[in-house]
């Protein structure tokens, strides 16, 4: 009898294509819920760190001594430094700005007053959301500055809708940058600008704790300039300023230091603790030692710029 081998082993073998087809979609299925989860986690952090701070008096009062001026930033931005960005990447009232991860909007709310600029921020935190839109209705802004809650590299916007795509002391903990800086390209428009600050490592070093292990992912300066180059920036332009970003950090350890009995009622044990022996000390600590820096990334989408399709990156992580 004549047995048909084709026939025979066809079937199994479409078997282990679906079987594999079935394993991979399990996979990018499972993938996608643990990054969800990890993503819910990192808002309700957040979240919970915005809300608690909105209502610390002693925070506030700190903020104020540590900075010149103080306008509600979170993170180790001098007012300096804002005018900086609306003159590098040529601000004016004419442009439509996007902030990534702008926080409560205290420095967004400053840019776009001192440059008269139209805003849209998108942030992680509904919280933060939520005071970023009240502080812009309170200093009769709303118009002209909006906020959005989004998660990035993620940019829900069309193709050349902004003028100018800014970052503040975000970026370096976006894992996929490649996909954030595609995205930033899309979402410009031709002759548009990029600039962002952002922390980053300066040489090796091992882990001690849970901000040093933090800091280990931080990227080099070397390949931030690459990943901008193959999102076709072009006249990449680096600023360091890990000088501006020690002296303020210090001055900020000193200050939790003394006011640590009143941030421990109003912030909790745990908060102070993480600020006090987590982030910001132990960004101060490796900075002091020449590990981590701060320098201000600005780049220019080319005037015939066009947009490729073909170069789309997934939007997600
Ligand atoms: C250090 S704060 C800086 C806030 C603000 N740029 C400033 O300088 O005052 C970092 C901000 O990044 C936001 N963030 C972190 N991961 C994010 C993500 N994947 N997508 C959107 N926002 C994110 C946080 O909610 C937070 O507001």
């Amino acid at each position: 009898m004549l047995v048909n081998l084709e026939n025979r082993y066809r079937l199994p073998a479409r078997l282990a294509r679906a079987r594999a087809r079935i394993g991979l979609l399990f996979a990018k299925l499972v993938n996608r819920y643990m990054k969800s989860i990890k993503m819910a986690r990192l808002q309700r952090g957040f979240d919970e760190t915005f809300s608690k701070m909105a209502e610390s008096p002693t925070w506030e009062a700190l903020c104020c001594q540590v900075f010149d001026q103080y306008v509600g930033q979170l993170s180790f931005t001098p007012v300096t430094q804002i005018h900086l960005l609306v003159e590098k990447l040529h601000i004016t009232s004419q442009s439509h700005v996007l902030e990534l991860a702008p926080g409560t909007g205290g420095l967004s709310l400053y840019l776009a007053k001192v440059s008269g600029c139209r805003l849209t921020g998108l942030d992680i935190s509904p919280v933060a959301v939520k005071t970023a839109k009240k502080q812009a209705m309170l200093q009769g802004m709303s118009e002209r500055v909006n906020f959005e809650v989004g998660i990035l590299p993620e940019l829900p916007y069309q193709q050349s809708s902004f003028d100018v795509v800014i970052s503040i002391d975000s970026v370096y903990g976006i894992l996929d940058k490649s996909a954030l800086f595609h995205g930033c390209y899309r979402v410009l428009r031709p002759g548009g600008y990029l600039g962002f600050y952002t922390l980053y490592k300066r040489r090796k070093f091992y882990a001690e704790s849970v901000m040093h292990a933090r800091a280990l992912h931080w990227f080099p300066l070397q390949p931030y300039s690459k990943l901008l180059e193959e999102a076709d920036f072009k006249d990449i332009l680096k600023m360091d300023l890990t000088a501006d970003f020690v002296r303020l950090a210090k001055q900020w350890v000193k200050a939790i230091q003394e006011n640590r009995a009143s941030l421990d009622k109003e912030l909790g044990k745990k908060m102070t603790k993480g600020l006090l022996a987590g982030d910001i000390r132990t960004a101060w600590a490796l900075a002091t030692e020449g590990y981590v820096g701060r320098a201000l990334f600005k780049a220019q989408k080319p005037l015939h710029g066009e947009w490729h399709s073909t170069l789309q990156v997934s939007a997600c992580c």
